[in-house]
């Protein structure tokens, strides 16, 4: 941690434009050292975007942006030490087994021979490698390429780990693999900085997080603060009502939203939403806790996600 700056990330404003299209539009946010920080939003929200912009891949069209409290404008070499970065896409070199992969990293850090070989070994372990380490990465499952990219992010031991969809296409096993190892990296005081589109990984990870879509943030907060402002505590959900209309409740408390053929109800009670369990009788219902996934498909624009 830079002990004279106040945030791991802070954003003023910050615009990225690519021509006439503006992908990040004037968005404000600050993530805390120490903290994991989740970005959430449909494709093309802009995430991808604001990230490149943090680990100094693309510049800044407009806004402040401070990383450890250094410019991203005038310190980007400095900001390269702090970062350990993982991209949406994997771009591990393909001709290299698993160790040459993060030593061959290595080098272009500067790392010399023997520290480089034991910050290798280190990171192997610690992504559960070791034994696949003279594996060509072409032999790799995505699970494992993805473990190393995480790997590789971390050999010049960053205060930052910025992690673009570090889960999307994984097993369920091997996501909660990488949650307990993210987990673990930030007993050690590292800044988790991440998209996602899984709600439960941002629920169950993310201290506090940002929706963002079309490049504006539509809110922020802890993911409990999200589900209480923007989602009543209990949702009814009703599948194969076909034909059904959308009730429309008897009180104002409950919210009514439909997204395809399934119906919502948000409450802030399980009592309130008891008569419409009746009213919908021979249908299927789901009487259960909101969650962020809720919150999520009420903020962004529904139609782009049927
Ligand atoms: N290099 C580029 N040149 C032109 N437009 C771009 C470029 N990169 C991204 N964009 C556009 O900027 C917008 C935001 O893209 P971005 O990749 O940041 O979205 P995202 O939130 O990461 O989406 P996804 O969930 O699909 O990864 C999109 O409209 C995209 O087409
Ligand atoms: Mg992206």
């Amino acid at each position: 941690m830079n002990a004279q700056s106040a945030f791991a990330v802070e954003a003023r404003e910050l615009v990225k434009r690519y021509g006439d299209l503006t992908a990040v539009d004037h968005i404000n946010f600050t993530v805390n050292h120490g903290e994991a920080f989740g970005m959430l939003g449909p494709n093309g929200a802009g995430k991808s975007t604001t990230m490149r912009m943090i680990y100094c891949r693309t510049p800044l069209t407009a806004g402040t942006l401070l990383v450890d409290g250094l410019d991203v404008t005038q310190q980007a070499r400095q900001i390269k030490t702090r970062v350990g970065v993982v991209p949406q896409e994997n771009n591990l070199d393909p001709d290299l087994d698993v160790r040459e992969n993060l030593l061959v990293y290595a080098r272009y850090f500067g790392i010399k021979k023997a520290e480089a070989e034991q910050r290798t070994q280190e990171t192997l372990e610690l992504v559960a490698l070791t034994e696949k380490q003279q594996v060509s990465v072409e032999e790799l499952s995505g699970g494992m390429k993805r473990r190393l990219m995480i790997a590789r992010a971390l050999l010049n031991r960053p205060h930052i780990l910025i992690l673009d969809e570090p889960t999307t296409g994984l097993d369920p096993h091997v996501r909660h693999a990488l949650w307990d190892m993210l987990r673990e990296l930030r007993t050690r005081g590292i800044t988790v900085l991440l998209s996602t589109h899984y709600m439960d990984e941002a629920e169950k990870l993310c201290d506090r997080l940002l929706i963002i879509n079309d490049g504006k943030i539509l809110v922020s907060g802890t993911p409990r603060e999200l589900i209480a402002t923007h989602a009543s505590a209990f949702a009814l959900e009703v599948r194969g009502c076909n034909g059904h209309q959308l009730l429309q409740p008897a009180t104002n408390h409950i919210i009514a939203d439909k997204r395809g053929s399934t119906h919502f109800y948000f409450a802030p009670s399980s009592e309130l939403l008891a008569p419409l369990i009746q009213a919908y009788e021979g249908c299927e219902t789901y009487l259960r806790p909101s969650n962020l996934e809720d919150v999520f498909l009420q903020l962004t624009d529904k139609d782009r996600l049927h």
